[in-house]
C-alpha cells in the first residue's frame, strides 16, 4: 500500500520517534508495555520512558499458552489459533494502555513487538547438525498492526537465527547505548523466566560487549510454586525459600545438566528446565520424601549460583564492577543476597539511579531495535560476536 509506505518513510525520517515497545517473557506473567521517545539513531541514539505498566495476562490465556509450551506435542490447529490469539491480546492490552495513558495511536509512530516465545531450539538443543539454530515466537505483527491501526515490527529473532545466531539475547545493542560507562565495568543482569547477562567492559566497543543466557531465572521456582502451592504463582519475595534447607546433592545433581558446563555466549529456555528437570533431580537423589519448602531453597540457590558463575567468568580479572538487576526475579530477596553473597567485587546500582526503571528495561531494548531498523545506519556498529550489525524485524502495515 503505498500510503501505508509512505507513511512508514516518513516515520524513518523522523528525527524523534515514539515507539512502544513490548516484551513478554517465559513467565508468561503479562505484557510489558513501554513508551519511548527514541531521538537520533547508532550510537548518538536517546531514548525516554514517558510512560510504561505491564498489564496481566488473563488466567485462561496464560493456561492456555502455558498448555502448548509444556506439551511435548502439540496439535497444529492449536498453534495457529494461538497465534492470532496472542496477537488479539496483546493488540487489546496496547489499547488499554493507550486509554489508561490519555493517548491515541495518532500518538504512536510504531510499535516494537517481541512475541510470545514458544519453542527455543539451539543446535544445542535440538541436536541435528544439519539444521540451523530455531526459534518460534508467536502473535502475528498483521494482527496487532490491524487490531491497533499502527504500524507494527515484530519478529525480531528471526534475522539473528538467519545470520547464524541462537535469536538470543538481542539485548546487547540497547544494553550498549543505555548503559556503557567509561569508569567501570558494568553487568546488565535480567532475571525473567530465563536469565541473561550483558557485561560493558569499562570504556568499551560494542565489539567488546558480551551477553549470554545464564540459565534459569524463576522458571524453576515458579514451576515447582505452581505444582506443589497451588494457590500462589511464585515465591512472593522468597520468603518460602528463605524457610528451606539447602539440599547439597540435589543441587550437585542439577548442576550436572550440560547446558551448566557449556561455553558462552549461549541461550537457552523452559524446553531445558521445567518441572521434569527438577523431578528427575530428585529421584535420581532418591529423596522421596524431601519437603517441598527445601526444594525451593535448593531451587533458589542453583539459580543464584549459576547467575554468578557465568558473570565471575565474564570478567577478565578480579575487578570492580557495577551491577545492575532488571526482571522479576529482582524482588525475590532471597536469590538477590545469595547472589551478592557470590559477587564480592559487584556493587548493586539502586534502580532509583537507573536511566530506565529495571521493569520497563526489556520493553525499552525492542524499541531501540525497532527504531535502529527503521532509521540506523549500517556503518555505525561493528559486528559483535553475539550481536552481528544487521535490521532487526518484521514490517507490518495496518492497512
Ligand atoms: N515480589 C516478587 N517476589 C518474587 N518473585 C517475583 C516477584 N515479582 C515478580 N517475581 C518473579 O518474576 C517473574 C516475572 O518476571 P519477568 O521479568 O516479567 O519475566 P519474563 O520476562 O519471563 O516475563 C514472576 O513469574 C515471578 O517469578
Ligand atoms: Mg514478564
Amino acid at each position: 500500500m503505498k500510503s501505508a509506505i509512505d507513511k512508514l518513510h516518513e516515520i524513518s525520517q523522523k528525527k524523534t520517534k515514539t515507539i512502544l515497545g513490548l516484551m513478554s517473557g517465559t513467565s508468561l506473567d503479562g505484557l510489558d508495555i513501554a513508551c519511548c521517545k527514541i531521538e537520533g539513531s547508532g550510537k548518538d541514539t536517546k531514548v525516554s520512558l514517558l510512560k510504561y505498566c505491564t498489564l496481566p495476562y488473563p488466567a485462561s490465556f496464560q493456561d492456555n499458552i502455558r498448555r502448548m509450551v509444556s506439551a511435548s506435542h502439540t496439535s497444529l490447529m492449536d498453534m495457529t489459533l494461538l497465534n492470532v490469539q496472542i496477537a488479539q491480546v496483546h493488540a487489546n492490552l496496547i489499547n488499554t494502555a493507550l486509554k489508561n495513558w490519555g493517548m491515541r495511536k495518532e500518538n504512536i509512530d510504531v510499535i516494537a513487538s517481541h512475541g510470545q516465545t514458544v519453542f527455543h531450539a539451539p543446535v544445542t538443543l535440538h541436536q541435528q547438525k544439519e539444521m540451523s539454530n530455531a526459534t518460534l515466537q508467536l502473535g502475528d505483527g498483521d494482527h496487532i498492526a490491524t487490531t491497533t491501526g499502527i504500524i507494527t515490527i515484530s519478529d525480531f529473532r528471526q534475522k539473528h537465527v538467519a545470520h547464524g545466531g541462537e535469536g538470543a539475547p538481542l539485548v546487547s545493542y540497547g544494553d550498549f547505548l543505555i548503559f556503557r560507562n567509561a569508569e567501570l565495568p558494568r553487568i546488565l543482569l535480567n532475571i525473567g523466566g530465563i536469565a541473561n547477562i550483558t557485561y560493558l567492559p569499562a570504556n568499551c566497543e560494542f565489539k567488546e560487549v558480551i551477553a549470554s543466557d545464564t540459565g534459569p531465572g524463576n522458571c524453576l521456582m515458579d514451576a515447582w510454586i505452581r505444582k506443589n502451592y497451588t494457590e500462589k504463582q511464585f515465591d512472593y519475595n522468597g520468603e518460602l525459600a528463605a524457610t528451606g534447607k539447602i539440599v547439597p546433592e540435589l543441587l550437585h545433581e542439577w548442576l550436572q545438566h550440560h547446558f551448566f558446563t557449556t561455553a558462552f555466549p549461549k541461550t537457552t529456555g523452559t524446553e531445558s528446565f521445567h518441572l521434569d528437570f527438577i523431578e528427575s533431580g530428585i529421584t535420581k537423589c532418591k529423596l522421596n520424601n524431601i519437603l517441598p519448602e527445601d526444594v525451593l531453597a535448593t531451587l533458589n540457590l542453583l539459580t543464584a549460583l549459576t547467575i554468578s558463575d557465568v558473570i565471575k567468568k565474564t570478567m577478565t580479572q578480579e575487578e570492580e564492577f557495577e551491577l545492575f538487576i532488571s526482571g522479576g526475579g529482582l524482588y525475590n530477596k532471597t536469590l538477590i543476597n545469595q547472589i551478592i553473597k557470590q559477587l564480592p567485587n559487584g556493587k548493586i546500582s539502586d534502580s532509583a539511579h537507573w536511566p530506565i526503571h529495571p521493569d520497563a528495561k526489556e520493553a525499552v531494548l525492542f524499541a531501540l531495535l525497532a527504531n535502529e531498523t527503521l532509521s540506523g545506519n549500517e556503518k555505525t556498529f561493528d559486528d559483535n560476536n553475539q550481536q552481528p550489525n544487521i535490521s532487526m524485524g518484521k514490517i507490518c502495515l495496518p492497512i
